[in-house]
């Protein structure tokens, strides 16, 4: 599937429709010009420049060395070629430790970068500071579940709100950071059937990635649904590439398996 050039920007007000509709959403990583203008041509929804870059990319052990310099250079190569796709930027660790400096680096992303709303992980803890960034005009997307800046405080890549509390947890932070003003969510890893209840329990639309088929939407990293990340990818992801003849083929089977229900 080609977009045509002229075809309308994705933009939150899209999302929603798409979630009131029951359209899902095609979501994938892209840290660079090339691939951004491959994943728009194959009709993908939403490019999230995420900071899983510092793995994939930088061939780092964790997000955590990622800086705001990193994202700003990649969210730029992104922007620069993308007319259609909607743009979302991580906040990298530590970069929005309050909301004062959350707020100079999200405008830095936004206003350089080019990102049309950027992510930032945790629940309760982070509500002022979404709620900071939203009343000054900053679109946020909410991360819940395995949180992957906190991985050594979580003890690993793990699956989340695996207990009656810690899933009661999950679903209230999603209802407040939604109050807070966040526009998206994304829900890492936590059982199918919490996932389904989040996604009910928000208005906002919840882009699920290893949380089961009943989420707005998909998002995957995209050098594991091209099977190219070395070492051991999430057994949650899919290797697209895996019978497929191309790249953009790839791509094509991804957003026509989320679209049509068939991934995950
Ligand atoms: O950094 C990233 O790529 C992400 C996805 C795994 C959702 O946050």
């Amino acid at each position: 599937m080609t977009s045509a050039p002229n075809e309308k920007p994705v933009t939150l007000t899209t999302l929603q429709c798409m979630k009131r509709d029951g359209v899902k959403i095609a979501c994938l990583t892209a840290y660079d010009a090339s691939f951004a203008k491959r994943l728009e041509e194959a009709g993908v929804d939403v490019v999230l420049v995420g900071d899983s870059l510092g793995m994939v990319v930088q061939g780092r052990e964790s997000t955590l060395p990622v800086g705001v310099s990193d994202m700003l250079y990649h969210m730029s190569c992104v922007a620069r070629v993308t007319r259609r796709m909607f743009r979302v930027v991580d906040m990298p660790f530590q970069s929005y430790a309050t909301p004062e400096q959350a707020l100079g680096n999200a405008a830095r992303l936004m206003s350089e970068g080019g990102a049309q709303m950027v992510k930032l992980e945790g629940g309760a803890v982070i509500v002022d500071t979404v709620a900071h960034l939203t009343r000054r005009g900053i679109p946020v997307c909410g991360h819940l579940g395995l949180l992957p800046q906190s991985v050594h405080k979580l003890g690993g890549y793990r699956v989340q709100g695996r207990d009656a509390d810690g899933a009661q947890q999950i679903i209230e932070d999603a209802r407040a950071l939604e109050a807070a003003g966040a526009g998206l969510l994304v829900l890492e890893c936590v059982p199918e059937v919490l996932a389904a209840e989040v996604t009910r329990s928000v208005s906002i639309p919840v882009i699920g990635i290893g949380a089961g088929p009943d989420c707005d939407g998909q998002v995957l990293v995209l050098y594991d649904m091209l099977g190219i990340t070395p070492g051991k990818r999430p057994s949650f992801s899919k290797d697209f590439l895996h019978g497929a003849d191309s790249v953009p083929a790839a791509l094509a089977a991804f957003v026509r398996a989320v679209k049509g229900g068939s991934f995950p």
